[in-house]
């Protein structure tokens, strides 16, 4: 695993944006490059940059195919709060990609559980995810697989934890009550099935979940803790995330990081 310590949120999300940029851009073949991605407050700044870069001819996603990590149950599109509003708001409407390319699960789903089997599928009719960003809640969570859900869980229906409704309700006039109970989401098993994974972690409140992620062993109770079985997985994090690491753990990221050595 490698842990990118960079020194605040706009330079963890620039060294981001430029990481999947210069992946796309070094895809060269006919098939698409699939992306998979989060919504959250932590790719916002990523969003951006590639947005920015997108407008300035650095990179393009015409064929880029892409599949979001996570939706509402229960929420149809047009809804503020749903990921695909998020989405389509944040990110898809500032950059070149074509409409069709664009996968989010259906949180109106007559049949939840066949459209989470539909978006398996999907994934696995390109061959895969080629590179999935993600970002994880401060107990850990990945896309929404809540602390004890399976390592190795596909797409599916996922109860949210309190600490999520709580922690989403900042969406919902700050009513956790508000916040749907219920949501689709990718598997552990979806996202490490993944060739590359890519983590944002930043803030000092998800510096527990950052240490659990890079210290403590493969867990359940950390779902994020199952990257340490990935062969290319990367967290990104800002300084303020690392301040439950040990002096070594983050000295160590430090030296290996740098460009130049003895
Ligand atoms: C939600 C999403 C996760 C996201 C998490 C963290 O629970 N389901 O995919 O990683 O929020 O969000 P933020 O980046 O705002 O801290």
């Amino acid at each position: 695993m490698r842990v990118v310590i960079q020194e605040n949120y706009d330079k963890m999300c620039k060294w981001a944006a430029d990481y999947i940029a210069g992946k796309i851009n070094a895809h060269k073949e006919d098939r698409p490059f699939v992306l998979g991605l989060p919504t959250g407050s932590s790719p916002l700044g990523v969003y951006a940059e590639l947005a920015r870069m997108n407008k300035a001819g650095e990179v393009t996603f015409k064929n880029v195919v892409t599949f979001n990590m996570d939706e509402y149950l229960g929420l149809p599109r047009d809804h503020e709060q749903s990921y695909w509003y998020f989405m389509w708001s944040n990110f898809f409407d500032h950059i070149d990609i074509p409409k069709e390319n664009v996968n989010i699960l259906n949180g109106m789903a007559e049949d939840p559980e066949a459209e989470c089997a539909r978006y398996e599928a999907k994934i696995a009719s390109y061959g895969g995810i080629d590179l999935f960003l993600g970002g994880i809640g401060a107990d850990g969570h990945l896309a929404f697989n809540e602390p004890f859900t399976s390592l190795t869980s596909r797409t599916g229906v996922r109860d949210l934890t309190t600490d999520t409704l709580i922690a989403n309700s900042r969406f919902f006039d700050n009513d956790p009550t508000k916040v749907p109970t219920q949501a689709l989401s990718v598997g552990v098993g979806t996202v490490t099935d993944s060739k590359e994974v890519l983590i944002l972690i930043n803030g000092h409140h998800k510096a527990r979940a950052l240490a659990a992620s890079v210290e403590g062993g493969v867990s359940q109770k950390w779902t994020c803790s199952a990257l340490q079985l990935h062969q290319a997985a990367i967290i990104a994090c800002d300084e303020a995330a690392c301040g439950e690491l040990t002096v070594d753990t983050y000295k160590y990221f430090l030296d290996i990081e740098k460009k130049e050595r003895l």
